[in-house]
């Protein structure tokens, strides 16, 4: 996995700018004069939602304080999970309240929960990803997800003081084969995504086989007519591509 995975802007040297880039850093220019956002950043496993979002916060300058999981035992609860992140809150910015965590968080022009919330365990192996124990509690999961609703809307009007960057995904098993909620379903994936926009803004990170043929050249080298072969086997994500030409080496 690791070679083909962004886990943090450093990995990021490669980039080039797409329509899905250009959508999301249009997007996060609007974070440093408005607060009050919640963006959902999703896109199929592999596509480059990692790489993009990196990459815009870059372009757009902007402060950003990256959650860090602190996750330290895989069986523990939603409820558990969801207090290690005020606690976690607590202890960087050496606050007691949470009031005080609201204050110190408005400071940055976006909150992200993205790859060290998610994979942190892909970084630092003392502590668990959230996609590691949302995966071990499979339904379960579903109550840390209602635990953030309620906080939400207890919280309102602190919410509106900051912007919020997420990368979503949902990803369950079906039949021995792994699926993406809100990428590989057709047209449940539309319905949903256009529910959740109703609510958030959302970006979708695709690319058209074009895109993705001068992403792929830009990280190894081969022919367009082997990359065609390998984006009609896998979809327009990179990371899968580049691996099978690796392996074709
Ligand atoms: N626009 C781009 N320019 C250059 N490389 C890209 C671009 N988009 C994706 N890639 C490459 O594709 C690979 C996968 O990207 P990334 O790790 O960001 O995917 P992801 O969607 O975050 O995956 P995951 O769901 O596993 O977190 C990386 O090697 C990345 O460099
Ligand atoms: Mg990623």
């Amino acid at each position: 996995m690791g070679k083909y995975k962004i886990n943090s802007a450093i990995d990021n040297s490669v980039f080039v700018v797409t329509e899905s880039f250009l959508k999301l850093s249009n997007m996060f220019k609007t974070l440093k004069n408005s607060h009050g956002k919640i963006i959902h950043v999703v896109g199929a496993p592999g596509t480059g939602k990692s790489a993009n979002i990196y990459a815009a916060i870059e372009k757009q300058g902007l402060t950003v304080y990256d959650v860090k999981s602190q996750i330290k035992e895989v069986n523990i609860n939603s409820q558990k999970v969801f207090n290690s992140v005020y606690n976690g809150f607590k202890k960087d910015f050496d606050v007691k309240s949470k009031k005080e965590v609201y204050n110190c968080l408005e400071g940055f022009d976006a909150i992200l929960f993205v790859d060290m919330f998610h994979d942190s365990h892909l970084v630092d192996e003392d502590t668990v990803g959230f996609s590691v124990w949302s995966g071990n509690a499979g339904l379960r999961a579903t109550k840390f997800y209602l635990l953030c609703v309620v906080e939400y809307l207890k919280e309102r009007r602190e919410y509106k003081r900051i912007n919020i960057i997420l990368q979503t995904a949902w990803r369950f098993h079906f039949r021995g084969k792994k699926y993406d909620l809100f990428t590989d379903m057709g047209i449940l994936s539309k319905l949903v995504l256009a529910v959740m926009g109703t609510i958030f803004d959302v970006v979708v990170i695709s690319y058209k086989p074009e895109e993705t043929i001068k992403i792929v050249k830009n990280h190894v080298k081969a022919d367009d007519k082997l990359i065609e072969h390998y984006i009609h086997e896998y979809g327009s994500k990179p990371r899968f591509i580049c691996q099978a030409l690796e392996n074709e080496d």
